[in-house]
């Protein structure tokens, strides 16, 4: 019988060594990405930066991973920040993000040596320049930019979006200049450049391209008017990944490939130059690399419907109930064999909601088969929650046949261990 392998090992023996549900990643599939995109990502005009946006799936044996691999990091929180700290990550290649940083967040990137904190607000940019005066730390700031070009996946779309919560808007210039004023009065904290991000799941190159040349305008307008020159410029994250076979997203080495391509070209363009050009990908760098292996428990028909419940949920994959995202899955011991009904795959989750694929055909299921979700590496486990305290799944790499616990699964005492 043949059974689908992931990194080389069997999906039986995966979960008879670590229970399901279980978050398996291919080792050598994030090397991959990582490596592609440090490749595709370099110029002979300017200094590049790849930086993985560690929301998409943080854990301390991925960030000493992604850091041999020459690869910095996006943290949107201290517990973020935490993580790539434990893991000896080195921090002139951390960038620290979020609306709303907290002073005692501030302060432990500071004392952490944070080379980059990505400002979001005039608000920010005082309390940045106080504490890090106070204490006597340098650090970068970049400026968060709203580009005022929203995305969508499958075709794009651009539209002014001035109320988002991100950023400045790229035409309030009153915002913009008193941020570069503020920190220009501090010893500190120095204005190295701007960023900006347009979405996420984007599946074409051209919304990126076109952040580019806004952005790129935007530091031709900065140079002229306020003397800014040869800045750093992020151009965040948001490729889009393969979740169905029907999508069809531009691979991770090309499309950051085109994106220095499309800087080269625009900074000529417009007679201003960039010191470095950096990109956040997220979902794209361990996506596709994860999937979700669950043993089918019992399973029934209600109305229409041929339900196949799951061990696990939306408390391990809450996308699918918030976002309507879809999914793929394979019966594991049968992979190639074809599809004759139609099933819902739902979990456990005391939710209607907790459905993790509508329809989808399979081969005769039974009580007992493993069913691999695929492409659930990326935003699947970082949002899990403890929902009905079903805990959350363990952790697996895989690589060459051989597969390591990276995080343990999540046990009753783990789940009540906060109370006093
Ligand atoms: N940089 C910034 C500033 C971001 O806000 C994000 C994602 C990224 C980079 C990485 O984007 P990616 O390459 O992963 O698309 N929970 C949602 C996705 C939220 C993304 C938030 N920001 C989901 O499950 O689809």
């Amino acid at each position: 019988m043949e059974i689908l392998q992931i990194g080389g090992v069997s999906c039986r023996k995966l979960a008879d060594e670590f229970g399901t549900p279980l978050n398996v990643y291919d080792e050598n599939k994030i090397r991959y990405q990582a490596e592609s995109a440090v490749r595709g990502f370099s110029s002979e005009k300017f200094e590049t930066e790849v930086v993985y946006a560690s929301k998409a799936f943080s854990s301390i044996a991925l960030f000493r991973m992604l850091g041999e691999e020459g690869i910095g990091f996006d943290v949107v929180s201290g517990g973020e920040l935490y993580g790539v700290i434990q893991a000896g990550g080195d921090m002139s290649k951390v960038y620290f993000h979020g609306n709303n940083k907290s002073n005692e967040e501030m302060e432990m990137a500071l004392d952490a040596g944070v080379g980059y904190f990505v400002v979001d607000n005039v608000m920010e940019a005082s309390r940045l320049a106080d504490i890090a005066d106070r204490k006597q730390r340098s650090t970068k700031a970049l400026l968060r930019i709203n580009p005022g070009i929203s995305a969508h996946t499958h075709e794009y779309i651009m539209t002014a979006a001035p109320d988002s919560k991100f950023g400045i808007h790229i035409k309030d210039r009153k915002h913009i200049e008193e941020v570069i004023q503020k920190l220009s009065r501090s010893r500190y904290v120095k204005l190295s450049g701007f960023h900006s991000h347009i979405g996420s799941q984007i599946v074409e190159a051209e919304s990126f391209e076109k952040a580019l040349e806004t952005m790129i305008g935007f530091l031709a307008g900065m140079k002229a008017d306020m003397g800014l020159d040869n800045m750093e410029l992020s151009i965040g994250g948001g490729f889009g990944i393969r979740y169905l076979d029907t999508d069809k997203p531009v691979e991770l080495g090309d499309m950051c490939s085109r994106m220095v391509a499309a800087a080269e070209r625009y900074t000529e363009e417009k007679g201003v130059s960039i010191s470095k050009l950096i990109t956040e990908p997220g979902r794209s760098m361990v996506g596709e690399a994860g999937c979700t292996l669950y043993t089918i428990g019992d399973m029934k028909t209600s109305g229409d419907k041929n339900y196949i419940f799951v061990d696990g949920g939306m408390s391990d994959n809450i996308r699918p109930a918030l976002y309507d995202a879809e999914y793929t899955a394979v019966l594991a011991e049968k992979p190639d064999a074809v599809g004759e009904t139609t099933y819902c795959v739902a979990g456990k989750n005391c939710e209607s909601g907790d459905v993790l694929i509508r329809q989808i055909r399979l081969p005769k299921a039974e009580t007992g088969d493993l069913l691999v979700m695929k492409a659930t590496g990326a935003y699947g486990y970082s949002m899990a929650s403890n929902y009905n305290r079903l805990g959350r799944p363990a952790v697996v790499f895989a690589a060459d046949g051989n597969a390591r616990l990276v995080i343990r699964r999540e046990t009753y005492e783990d789940q009540y261990k906060l109370e006093v």
